[in-house]
């Protein structure tokens, strides 16, 4: 990573403008490796300098990875006029300009998210040409069938212009609650691919994305930042069953 001018990278990383962090540096109330910063140009490595504004060192990293229990509720969107966002729910100290969540959950879709300002990644882990699962666990109405499992795997044709289904897979866990496998994320998708097969979704939660599976410490509406480690797993590829299906 370049170094960078303080006061950009500074309102890069927050929801500061810039102004007010030249303001700040005017007041001495920023500093870099213990000295205070005299201009707001001076430039920043951000792997090597500690940054402190108003005694709280920041903790400085160009872009910015959270994964979150999306409670039910949550509009997974940035903004939204009558209901709170999953970005809403992001905690001060993590908040920054430019976050967004990586897909989309319905509404009452509880389960894992991914909340970044990472435009690149979103695309990567949300393309089904990079072939990165999502898996949710889907309580039915009624009984999962192997006749369900069938037709997913073989494509579920959607009423519209989507088309069918890419193949997914789905497993039965106990009698009304099936683990479901997805490698595209079209609307309502595993909703209207179970009412394709006569049964209704009365609860849904993302368990994994790729192969990271949602942290169960993280209480609903809590998030937390990915390790380096869960960055690469999350982004990990399965084939899965659309091999030699064109993508
Ligand atoms: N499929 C759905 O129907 N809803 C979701 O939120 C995610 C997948």
């Amino acid at each position: 990573m370049k170094p960078e001018r303080l006061d950009k990278a500074l309102a890069g990383q927050s929801t500061w403008s810039r102004r007010e962090v030249r303001d700040w540096i005017r007041q001495g109330l920023v500093t870099v490796d213990g000295i205070p910063v005299k201009s707001p140009e001076q430039k920043l490595d951000w792997e090597q300098h500690r940054v402190v504004v108003a005694g709280k060192e920041l903790s400085l990293r160009p872009r910015l990875y959270l994964m979150m229990n999306k409670p039910a509720g949550v509009v997974s969107a940035t903004r939204d006029d009558g209901c709170p966002t999953v970005v809403d729910l992001v905690p001060p100290q993590l908040r920054r300009r430019g976050l967004f969540p990586a897909g989309r959950l319905d509404k009452d879709t509880t389960g894992m998210m991914v909340i970044t300002d990472d435009g690149a990644l979103a695309h990567r882990i949300l393309s089904p040409k990079s072939h990165v699962p999502k898996t949710y666990l889907a309580r039915l109405d009624r009984p999962v069938t192997a006749e369900m499992a069938e037709r997913f795997a073989a494509g579920i044709p959607l009423a519209g212009e989507e088309g069918a289904c890419l193949p997914a897979a789905l497993e039965t866990v106990e009698e009304t609650l099936a683990r479901v496998v997805l490698w595209e994320g079209m609307y309502h998708q595993i909703k209207r691919m179970f009412a394709a097969c006569g049964a209704r979704v009365v609860e849904l939660h993302r368990v994994a994305m790729g192969a990271l599976p949602l942290d169960s410490g993280l209480a609903p509406g809590e998030c937390r930042e990915l390790t380096p480690e869960e960055l690469v797993l999350l982004q990990a590829r399965d084939e899965g069953p659309s091999v030699g299906k064109g993508l």
